[in-house]
């Protein structure tokens, strides 16, 4: 900059996370298993000495939990353009809050859901115009954009049967989401296969319905391509 001649103006691009750090987000149908994925990944991405934050959507920050509760609830009815907004409320803090300032430091950060999910839930489940949920998601992540998306896939009954159990086991009941129909949840899915499609060189598509060790195993090496890419 210093060898410009007086009175040029530079333009100083910075990559789009203005961050060194690396994003990588689980996506997938209910009881598609992204939580236990989440957490094996953090460990062994630790282990290679490198900061990481594991984190979740809805939710992730004091402000997020609570709009987590308004948003999970059974009790509570909300109407489409309503139930975005809030997810997107959510999400517009967690970024400020957690997701920008992680990356800015160097850290791996891994979150469990993110805009993916708000485009296959809110977009494919609920029919919510895409270009402007598009536009909306732009609002609420800032430009903090996945640097590797993994869509852990598996048919839908097989994860709700996963979930029931679960709840069952815990004594929870359902929530707003569980407590929908099938077909519903075939159209989430759907629309997971649709963004990882048109998003070859983000998405990775792996099998959710195998053994926790095996989906391990090929989470790890699409972390490892992506690492190897950069
Ligand atoms: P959660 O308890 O985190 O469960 P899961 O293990 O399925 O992630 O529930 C989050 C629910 O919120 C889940 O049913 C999907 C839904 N959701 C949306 O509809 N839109 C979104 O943008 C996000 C992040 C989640």
């Amino acid at each position: 900059l210093c060898a410009l001649p007086a009175g040029t103006r530079a333009l100083v691009f910075w990559p789009i996370n203005m961050a060194s750090g690396l994003f990588i987000t689980l996506e997938g149908v209910e009881g598609s298993g992204k939580t236990t994925q989440a957490a094996i990944l953090g460990d062994a991405l630790r282990k290679n000495g490198r900061p990481v934050t594991v984190t979740h959507e809805p939710g992730g920050t004091r402000a997020g939990e609570t709009i987590r509760a308004i948003f999970l609830d059974p009790a509570v009815s909300l109407d489409v353009a309503s139930e975005l907004l809030l997810v997107l409320a959510d999400r517009a803090q967690h970024v400020r809050e957690k997701l920008r300032p992680a990356l800015a430091a160097g850290e791996i950060v891994i979150s469990d859901r993110y805009s993916d999910s708000t485009t296959a839930y809110q977009g494919y489940g609920r029919g919510f115009d895409l270009k402007l949920l598009g536009e909306l998601n732009r609002l609420a992540t800032d430009n903090v954009t996945p640097d590797l998306t993994i869509v852990l896939d598996l048919q839908v009954e097989t994860g709700l049967e996963r979930t029931r159990a679960r709840a069952k086991g815990t004594g929870r009941g359902s929530d707003r989401f569980e407590g929908e129909r099938a077909e519903f949840h075939r159209k989430v899915r759907d629309g997971f296969l649709a963004i990882a499609k048109a998003e070859p060189s983000r998405v990775v598509v792996i099998d959710a319905d195998r053994p926790v060790a095996a989906v391990t195993a090929d989470i790890r090496r699409a972390v490892d391509e992506m690492l190897a890419r950069r």
